[in-house]
């Protein structure tokens, strides 16, 4: 299950020696956050999380999902960000981006309140039409506008639909342990609530109640996947680069870094990594990029993407590098068959796997760029399954924190992302933003 990084095929853009000199740097970075004396060092919950989680409360997700699963068609998960993110993408890879269509004897799952879309809420209303549904609001802070706004709608419409009564039982609340007007109302409501830890940060938290009650309501193994982040977190507290490969991808991308690269590609040849990556650049962008530092976290999904950024990748500026993501196991395999007449041309592929086909497309690929100017790192996924994800998780959290302490800067804080919602706020008319509200409609022409 342990996630491996293959660094070959960097060779020609960073020496040895430049690895080894970034091993102080990483040994202090390390220090810092083991002995939680770094910046942010009160959002380090995430750190012992795969050994150290409330074992109380995961015997109850395991019984609500099991709950859920008897009683509900469609599950929607309400959230956005860190309060979203993991949970779908661990869906997506675990069981298939097509989760929803498949034929199976768990609920279909949606994901709402991470826009502010009304076309995107009404389809979804659309689809509970008949079925059971049931809620699960995701919010730390418990006062985010856009899961505010899809919980304030699905709430009338599951008390519409069953009657106040029965949408108690429907209606699960993950936040705080005892602060915000979500906790509040749950404890008035009576709805059944799980905990974000005080000391894991949103994009941190996929290990909690937050990404662990929708992952289990998917029917993924949530034991397995702990099991595989308390490997990666006893595997890799050793701070030397020759041996932790996740330190080293940290160190290596921060060399990359340094030579110019402003911009990180996070590539799959699996379309169900897609929302991993989505995963990850929320995780990078929010914890590295800020005071004015910071890579930009990009992805796609090759071969899908040689057809439109590949290009790009190879021919364009030199400003980016490439972290493939390889499953090493095929999520399922297809072989490709005969054809008498051999129309394509392709009949000497027969009898091979795709997977093959798909192995020989990146070492093609990984090679092409790099006579194009682009390495790549390549993190090496043992399989889709339960426990290589739980690594893979902990390892790129962990790189995430690393590289942010050896950037300079809080990987646990997100000042910027409030920006936006102030003057969205003031643009309202929100009580207590009249001067703002002027000011920018000034601005807007108004
Ligand atoms: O990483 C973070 O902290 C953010 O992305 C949050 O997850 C996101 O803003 C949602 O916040 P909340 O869970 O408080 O609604």
């Amino acid at each position: 299950m342990a996630v491996t990084l293959d660094s070959r095929y960097v060779e020609g853009f960073i020496r040895e020696h430049e690895l080894g000199a970034m091993q102080a740097s990483v040994t202090s970075a390390h220090e810092m956050l083991h002995a939680k004396s770094g910046l942010g060092n009160d959002f380090l919950g995430w750190l012992d999380l795969p050994t150290a989680y409330d074992k109380d409360e995961f015997a109850r997700i395991k019984a609500a999902a099991a709950r859920i699963q008897a009683d509900t068609d469609v599950f929607i998960a309400i959230g956005i960000g860190g309060s979203y993110l993991g949970a779908r993408a661990a869906i997506e890879f675990l069981k298939s981006p097509y989760y929803n269509n498949k034929s199976k004897n768990t609920p279909d799952v949606y994901f709402a309140g991470n826009s502010i879309s009304s076309a995107a809420l009404n389809d979804l209303l659309s689809l509970c039409e008949g079925k059971r549904v049931s809620i699960n609001v995701i919010s730390k802070s418990g006062t985010t506008t856009e899961p505010a706004i899809a919980f304030r709608v699905l709430r009338a419409y599951l008390e519409k639909t069953v009657g106040a009564e029965e949408a108690k039982k429907r209606i699960y609340v993950t936040t705080d342990r005892a602060r915000g007007t979500l906790k509040a109302l749950a404890d008035r409501e009576g709805y059944e609530t799980f905990v974000v830890p005080d000391d894991v940060g949103g994009r941190f938290s996929v290990l909690t109640a937050v990404g662990l009650l929708p992952i289990a309501v998917a029917g993924c193994d949530i034991d397995a996947l702990m099991q595989g982040a308390a490997k990666a977190q006893a595997e890799l507290a050793n701070p030397d680069l020759q041996t932790n490969d996740c330190y080293r991808y940290a160190a290596l991308r921060s060399i990359l870094h340094r030579k110019g690269r402003a911009v990180e590609l996070m590539v799959s040849y699996e379309p169900c990594w897609q929302l991993m990556s989505e995963w990850w650049k929320q995780l990078y962008g929010e914890s590295e990029g800020k005071d004015g530092k910071g890579l930009f976290p990009a992805s796609a999904i090759f071969s899908t993407d040689l057809h439109s950024l590949g290009q790009f990748v190879q021919d364009g500026s030199n400003i980016l590098f490439e972290t493939a993501v390889m499953i090493d196991k095929a999520p399922s395999e297809l072989v490709i068959e005969e054809d008498p007449e051999n129309v394509d041309g392709l009949n000497f592929l027969t009898g091979r796997p795709m997977s093959f086909v798909n192995e020989k497309a990146f070492e093609g690929t990984v090679l092409a760029h790099a006579d194009g100017g682009t390495p790549t790192l390549v993190l090496h996924v043992p399989a889709a399954d339960e426990a290589s994800l739980g690594y893979m998780i902990y390892f790129l959290e962990k790189a995430c924190a690393i590289s942010g302490y050896m950037l300079g800067v809080n990987p646990f804080d997100q000042p910027g992302v409030e920006s936006y919602k102030k003057n969205m706020f003031a643009l309202l008319g929100k009580p207590g933003y009249e001067a703002q509200k002027e000011a920018l409609e000034a601005r807007l022409g108004r």
